[in-house]
């Protein structure tokens, strides 16, 4: 294939599997990334979007319903999974967590505030007949005040914070949180008296479930599973703004008898003389609009170190891991590779993870969304989806002008450009995000609340927009619904 005029041909990958176990870490390059921008359409004038349509979510409208009737602000959001992440209803309700915040405090505060709440809604309701806003009832948090702080030594924290995860039920109705478990120690005035420390947990509890509703109990003690080592996974000693979080679970047929876990982490060098190297950058032999090593490490691209972590459970409880090599790394090319999933499709392994335009390396933009690559097995060398570009759903974006922020976006950005963000791919290709800011710079809203539901079609290297899925491709909002029913005395 030939490259766009002006930019590089992606990296070449195999798509060949490596054992979990092998010292392989598969590269998002930098060749690979600037396919985004080489699909950007330059003549995209203001407020347009200048990403494929086949590739974009269809625009949200600002009339969205909240699904938490105001009681809280809602984003991460994650269904109750199997170790295959089939979703289950228990009892004839379908279950889901969120990352919930009061609404008293202003949207963007609510990093340093996030619990872990639930919500339930009947099953086997087609989405045209539930309630406008999905029909979901909050139950309320699950933990209670204090339990998530006490895995910490220093017990001086300002803010003890809940973040992402996964759900895992058993047949009996025994529910395995795993979930990153944060604190903040920070002086009056909100600066860092010392790093944040955030850490993979697990808490097992256990649902009751019935035609009244749903209830939570036991989820009153947490395991530590993993801290970053600074080895594979930065820590805090070498980058006090490290990222590692947001376990996702899963078997892997090909493994047997095994469980992995997915994170996100960045690749482990000090923040201050991180180098990347010509593997990361991927430029072919010979190509002609390429950068040289040194260009890229003198250029700030260092600072965006984001990698896909991978662990394995050392017993059947799950209550022990070890960490493996990263599975995907992002040197040069992005900070953040946030919530990864493995999501299997005839005989393939899918790994998506999402990314914020703000979050790119220097020379390197694309838009706010969920990316995607695909390989033989779960350490693979991964062939980013969609041209080479990794893009596999992207929020409506104009990469010609700047980003703005979701408080005060740019002039000349596309309404929803913060329409969506922290997707969820489902099974059958539906995918759950939550909205952040839906508006242009003099008439937006903020959202802390489910967005509608879209699908992908996922086949090979590509992922497009099922624009037969719903109405033009918008499905209904906040609609997760379960591919399987649990059933069972011990979860009333
Ligand atoms: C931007 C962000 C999130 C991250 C948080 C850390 O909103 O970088 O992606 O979870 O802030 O405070
Ligand atoms: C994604 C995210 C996650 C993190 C959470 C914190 O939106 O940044 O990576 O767990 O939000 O609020």
């Amino acid at each position: 294939t030939d490259a766009a005029p002006g930019f590089p041909q992606p990296t070449e990958h195999t798509q060949k599997a490596y054992s979990p176990t092998d010292n392989f870490t598969s590269r998002w390059t930098r060749a690979d990334a600037k396919q985004l921008k080489a699909m950007s359409d330059p003549d995209a004038g203001s407020r347009e979007n200048s990403m494929p349509t086949e590739y974009t979510m269809p625009t949200v409208s600002q009339d969205f319903p909240d699904m938490s009737n105001e009681k809280v602000w809602v984003w991460d959001t994650w269904p109750l999974i199997d170790e295959n992440a089939n979703q289950y209803s228990v009892n004839g309700q379908e279950i889901i967590f969120s990352l919930v915040a009061d609404r008293k405090l202003g949207f963007d505060e609510r990093h340093q505030y996030a619990r872990i709440g639930y919500f339930y809604r009947p099953a086997g309701i087609p989405a045209d007949e539930r309630p406008e806003d999905g029909g979901w009832t909050y139950g309320g948090q699950v933990f209670d005040e204090g339990v998530t702080g006490k895995i910490f030594e220093d017990q001086s924290f300002t803010h003890q914070t809940q973040w992402s995860g996964s759900a895992r039920v058993s047949k009996n109705g025994e529910i395995k949180l795993f979930f990153t478990d944060v604190a903040f120690y920070r002086d009056k005035d909100g600066q860092d008296v010392k790093p944040y420390d955030s850490r993979i947990a697990l808490s097992v509890g256990h649902v009751h479930s019935n035609k009244k509703g749903v209830k939570l109990t036991g989820f009153n003690k947490v395991k530590e599973l993993l801290q970053a080592d600074g080895k594979n996974y930065q820590n805090a000693a070498q980058n006090s703004y490290y990222n590692f979080r947001d376990p996702f679970t899963f078997v892997d047929p090909a493994h047997p008898g095994e469980t992995y876990m997915v994170f996100e982490g960045n690749s482990a060098m000090d923040r201050d003389d991180a180098k990347c190297t010509a593997e990361d950058l991927g430029y072919r032999e010979g190509e002609t609009n390429g950068e040289t090593v040194e260009q890229v490490n003198n250029s700030g691209a260092t600072y965006q170190i984001g990698n896909v972590g991978l662990a394995r459970a050392k017993n059947k409880a799950l209550t022990e891991w070890e960490f493996l090599p990263p599975i995907l790394s992002a040197n040069c090319v992005t900070d953040q590779t946030e919530r990864p999933q493995i999501y299997m499709q005839d005989g393939k392994y899918y790994l998506f993870t999402i990314s914020h335009r703000s979050t790119f390396a220097t020379g390197i933009d694309g838009p706010e969304g969920v990316y995607g690559f695909v390989g033989n097995g779960i350490r693979s060398d991964y062939q980013p989806l969609n041209r080479g570009s990794g893009l596999a759903l992207g929020s409506p974006t104009n990469l010609n002008f700047a980003a703005g922020t979701p408080f005060a976006p740019d002039y000349n950005q596309h309404p929803g450009q913060f329409q969506a963000y922290s997707h969820y791919v489902m099974p059958g290709g539906l995918v759950q995000s939550f909205i952040d800011t839906i508006g242009t710079k003099d008439n937006f809203v903020r959202g802390g609340t489910l967005g509608p539901t879209v699908k992908l079609n996922i086949k090979g290297d590509s992922a497009t927009v099922d624009y037969n899925y719903g109405d033009n491709g918008l499905g209904g909002w906040a609609d997760i619904p379960a591919n399987r029913e649990l059933k069972n005395s011990k979860a009333v």
